[in-house]
């Protein structure tokens, strides 16, 4: 995304053009930036040549799933629907891994007709209830067991996984238990230690701290391990202050662990691939003169990205047409929703914006989309990709006659 000429430009095209042409709210993808992506991290981690499986729940568009195909990518999935869509993108059942705590057993049946490469447990009971399906099916299976390192990963609360008041995985003590337990299993072939300790992790130091706990476990598990999975969780930067997640320290940081073993590293990225990809082009319905601020009112609310709301994330908020004046009052970006927390941001310095102005909300591939919804009976926005010279519309505009 570049100005040309105070425009701004997505991969060589007019974002203006785009927003009166498709309408606004509209998400709009760059597949360059998600070629880009995807080869840094492979670049980053070719000598640990890892298994990169894509986190399905920060990006479930089927057309982008098919992409990410294409480049070899394995899918980290939550539910019988996310397995099902990374199965219907092309993505081989042999690269996929499924989290989450609370998996059914109709989940689980499903997962096993479809071989996929690991179940990665998060419970005793969730390990009985594998366990009593697979001697049902007369199987063998394999399975993961997700630790939880009791690590914290210095992230915004809401979105830390990895200490011991989280929900996820199971404790040291529980784990070796577990691990013995699952030694003399007939039916279950324990295969993976997991972990992810949560999102946008911006420091090396969480990374460091949960691979020293895992090497100690592993030592007094005294198991082999075929795969180890280290989740996902590698930040972007969103205040586009060059604060990047440094992924050659991590590899490094890696390839000492993996040093005397000889298991297969699995990643589980969302943001890192699909989080910068995209912006949200969005039309100011009116501005409104409030006490200490104005409020900008945009066609796009938190239905449409409720990151914002929901964890008082920072997007960046740009012009689609840059100019030299400064307003005096902060604005604050709000949508038309009936919610104080419906508002993207305030600003205490941009430049002034009328009414129909367009403006571009940054970085909104993952967990955007994914997390919207139809709050308000607001149709949920269109989705275009640029590829090369294609404009792609990669998911219709909801129409109000679907919401009825
Ligand atoms: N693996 C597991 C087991 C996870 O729970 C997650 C994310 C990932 C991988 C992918 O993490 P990533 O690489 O994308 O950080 N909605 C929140 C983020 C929730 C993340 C949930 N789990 C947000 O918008 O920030």
């Amino acid at each position: 995304m570049i100005y040309n000429k105070n425009k701004l430009t997505i991969d060589g095209l007019n974002v203006q053009n785009l927003a009166k042409k498709f309408r606004t709210p509209l998400y709009c993808y760059s597949y360059k930036k998600l070629h880009e992506n995807i080869l840094n991290i492979k670049n980053n981690f070719k000598k640990i040549d890892p298994l990169i499986c894509f986190a399905v729940k920060s990006n479930t568009n089927i057309k982008i799933l098919k992409e990410i195909k294409k480049f070899n990518l394995g899918a980290d999935v939550v539910s019988i629907g996310e397995l099902m869509k990374a199965l219907k993108a092309g993505i081989k059942a042999q690269k996929i891994v499924f989290s989450g705590v609370g998996k059914t057993k109709n989940e689980i049946e499903y997962a096993i007709n479809k071989r996929i490469l690991l179940i990665n447990a998060e419970s005793k009971s969730e390990i009985l209830e594998i366990e009593k399906i697979a001697k049902l099916k007369k199987k063998k299976i394999n399975i993961g067991i997700r630790l939880n390192p009791n690590t914290d990963a210095k992230t915004i609360s809401q979105i830390s996984t990895g200490k011991k008041e989280n929900k996820f995985g199971v404790d040291e003590k529980t784990f070796l238990s577990l691990v013995s337990y699952l030694k003399k299993s007939k039916n279950l072939n324990l295969k993976c230690l997991s972990v992810h300790i949560g999102s946008q992790i911006l420091n090396n130091q969480p990374y460091s701290k949960m691979l020293k706990v895992i090497d100690k476990i592993i030592k007094k598990s005294n198991h082999t391990f075929e795969y180890i999975d280290l989740g996902g969780g590698m930040g972007i930067d969103y205040l586009h202050n060059n604060n990047k997640f440094n992924l050659k320290k991590y590899s490094l940081n890696i390839q000492k662990f993996l040093k005397k073993k000889n298991s297969k590293i699995i990643f589980e990225p969302g943001r890192s691939i699909i989080g910068n990809t995209a912006i949200l082009i969005t039309k100011i319905i009116y501005i409104k003169k409030g006490y200490k601020k104005d409020f900008i009112i945009l066609d796009s609310a938190m239905n449409d990205l409720i990151r914002p709301a929901l964890y008082n994330a920072e997007h960046k908020i740009i012009p689609l047409k840059k100019n030299k004046t400064k307003t005096n009052k902060p604005y604050e970006f709000v949508g038309p929703i009936c919610e104080s927390t419906d508002k993207f941001a305030t600003i205490r310095k941009f430049q002034k914006l009328n009414e129909k102005d367009f403006i571009a909300i940054c970085d909104v591939g993952a967990y955007g989309m994914s997390l919207s919804s139809n709050y308000n009976v607001r149709p949920k926005p269109l989705e275009i990709m640029i590829k090369g010279s294609k404009i792609q519309i990669i998911n219709k505009r909801q129409k109000l006659s679907e919401l009825m």
